[in-house]
């Protein structure tokens, strides 16, 4: 990164209509210019009334441009090409290696620690950590219960640990590369949190997707397979012994796969099913619950 830059509000303004003339979404330019430029949405906003103000920028204007233009010719998010992306209340390092963690998936974790709201935890894990958001999310709220981050990608664990060693307190978790509930063996039946955000889209879509996300983020982290339900499958049908008696198991879905995951979650013999919805209030996340008496 270039030196700082101090400039009157007027100019950056102007430079800013000029960036939006080349293309993209303000609110994506107002996102780059607040997490590599340092200018807060509320200190643009009062930019916006009290123009004259002078203003202070981390990097350079010229280095704020090229990353721009990267992002509109070539669609990299611009996520990867700062390296970083606040979820949460922390700033995770985000890579082609691994998904950039999404907003729904921080209803996800709030819902998990619903779940497990006055219940003793003694274990938790992240199925398919990929940057480790989930990982670190979990063990910043249950700092001293041990965890489990399993991936199948190994360059995605190689930025989860990066993740949780500088934000997760430490000792308490534990990396596994391998198939879903495959290397938590030797933990089966005394899982009490299980979150899983896993690839569910259907093959045909995508195609569609728009190119930022198709072209950039792992094939592994977004194909579900035909009907996008390949990963919910084999995850739901190892739940009940992996899970603690008791314990709870939450994952994230597709727009549309409401009522099959909560079916597959009632074939597989788990109780207290329920979806949830994210932001917009569509249902994204189903749960469960092991029964207590349910043989393992
Ligand atoms: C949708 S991404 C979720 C990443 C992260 N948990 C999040 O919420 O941002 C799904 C993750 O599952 C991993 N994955 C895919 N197939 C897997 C498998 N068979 N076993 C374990 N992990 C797998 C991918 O590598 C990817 O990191």
């Amino acid at each position: 990164m270039t030196t700082a830059q101090l400039l009157e509000g007027a100019s950056l303004l102007n430079w800013r209509r000029l960036q939006l003339k080349r293309g993209g979404r303000r609110v994506d330019f107002d996102w780059l210019l607040d997490l590599a430029g340092g200018l807060s949405w509320s200190s643009l906003q009062r930019l916006l009334v009290e123009p004259q103000q002078m203003v202070q920028l981390k990097v350079a204007l010229q280095e704020l441009e090229q990353i721009w233009g990267l992002h509109l010719d070539q669609a990299i998010p611009l996520q990867h090409l700062v390296g970083r992306c606040p979820w949460r209340d922390v700033e995770l390092a985000v890579s082609a290696a691994a998904l950039i963690p999404r907003q729904e998936t921080e209803v996800l974790v709030d819902l998990a620690l619903k779940a497990v709201a006055g219940m003793s935890v003694g274990r938790w894990a992240d199925l398919g950590t990929g940057s480790g958001a989930i990982a670190v999310a979990l063990s910043r709220a249950m700092p001293s219960t041990p965890g489990h981050a399993v991936d199948l990608s190994a360059d995605a664990l190689a930025l989860a640990r990066t993740n949780l060693e500088a934000l997760a307190p430490k000792g308490r978790w534990h990396l596994h590369q391998g198939r879903w509930w495959d290397p938590l063996e030797p933990w089966w039946g005394r899982l009490d949190l299980v979150v899983c955000n896993p690839p569910y889209i259907p093959s045909e879509l995508i195609h569609n997707l728009d190119s930022v996300v198709r072209d950039h983020e792992p094939h592994l982290a977004l194909a579900g397979g035909i009907d996008g339900l390949h990963a919910i499958r084999e995850v739901v049908a190892g739940a009940c012994r992996a899970l603690a008696p008791a314990g709870w198991i939450l994952i994230e879905h597709h727009h549309d796969q409401s009522d099959s995951v909560l079916e597959l979650l009632k074939e597989a013999g788990l109780t207290s099913i329920r979806a949830a919805q994210d932001l917009e209030g569509i249902k994204r996340f189903a749960m469960a619950c092991r029964s207590r008496s349910h043989p393992s």
